[in-house]
């Protein structure tokens, strides 16, 4: 037995590896954390190292305070997860004020988490409480559909939510409160991580443009199933406009009403203020 044969390492080495599968994480692009549970840390713990050196975070969270995180590396690709995790990932420990981390496990020769780590622990205060303790993955993915939409479509929360609930029946059903949107940022520090955490006291799913989808949940197959599904839509809208001679005014679309009845048949309540 070893880290890497722990169930929740190996669905974290899967999404990355299905990620990278569909064209998502070019390079280094992309990123992905999980919040371990108190079993998997048990279970975890008689692999761990001497803890390296705390890291400042420029954020604070005070709600997962003490709490573990597996980490994709900052500069790792994701093609490589799968078959080396302990070179490309690995597992942090939050200190007890919420704003520092160490490294405890992986992330070979002096490798750092993710970049990103900050938004990532950030957004995953907020959704943690917002679920009550419920989501625990958050996944940050270059999706080409996404990025094309958000050069073409204006940069709000209700015009994106509504082209992409319109693209495909079920997309209503599996991001109900809508997608937030970024504006173009600089990545990897605390403003896109403030930016993206606003959003996320709304939204499981956030845009940022210019650069790809940030996502929560509470477990691998839904986070990756909802980037998957957005995605997928985005890929529809821009394949059904350029169909269109470059126009998204269509012949035929799902209706406000079409969207209100999935979400009363399906017993989900739809974002009010999306609708019409
Ligand atoms: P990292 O390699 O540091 O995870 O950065 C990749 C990325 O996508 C930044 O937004
Ligand atoms: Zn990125």
């Amino acid at each position: 037995m070893a880290m890497e044969d722990l169930a929740f390492i190996k669905g974290f080495c899967r999404l990355c590896d299905d990620g990278f599968k569909q064209g998502w994480h070019e390079r280094n692009g992309g990123n992905l954390t999980y919040r371990m549970t108190d079993d998997e840390v048990a279970e975890a713990k008689p692999f761990f190292e001497e803890p390296r050196e705390w890291v400042k975070m420029g954020v604070r969270g005070e709600n997962l305070a003490g709490q573990y995180f597996v980490s994709t590396g900052s500069g790792k690709y994701m093609r490589n997860v799968l078959e080396d995790p302990y070179a490309n990932i690995g597992i942090v420990e939050i200190n007890e004020t919420g704003d520092a981390f160490h490294i405890v496990w992986g992330l070979a020769n002096g490798a750092r988490p993710t970049s990103e780590f900050e938004s990532h622990y950030m957004n995953h205060c907020v959704a943690a409480a917002r679920t009550d303790g419920a989501d625990r993955v958050i996944y940050h993915a270059h999706t080409p559909g996404i990025i094309e939409m958000s050069f073409v479509v204006p940069l709000g929360d209700r015009v994106f939510t509504r082209i992409l609930w319109q693209m495909m029946t079920e997309c209503v059903v599996v991001f109900p409160t809508g997608v937030g949107v970024v504006p173009w940022m600089v990545p990897g520090g605390p403003a896109i991580a403030e930016a993206s955490s606003e959003l996320m006291q709304t939204y499981d799913a956030i845009v940022w443009a210019h650069h790809g989808l940030f996502a929560a949940g509470p477990d691998f197959d839904t986070t990756f199933g909802l980037a998957h599904t957005v995605e997928k839509a985005a890929e529809i809208y821009l394949a059904a406009r350029a169909a269109n001679g470059g126009s998204d005014d269509f012949l035929n679309k799902i209706s406000d009403k079409g969207l209100r009845d999935t979400c009363r048949d399906f017993g989900i309540k739809i974002n009010e203020a999306f609708v019409d």
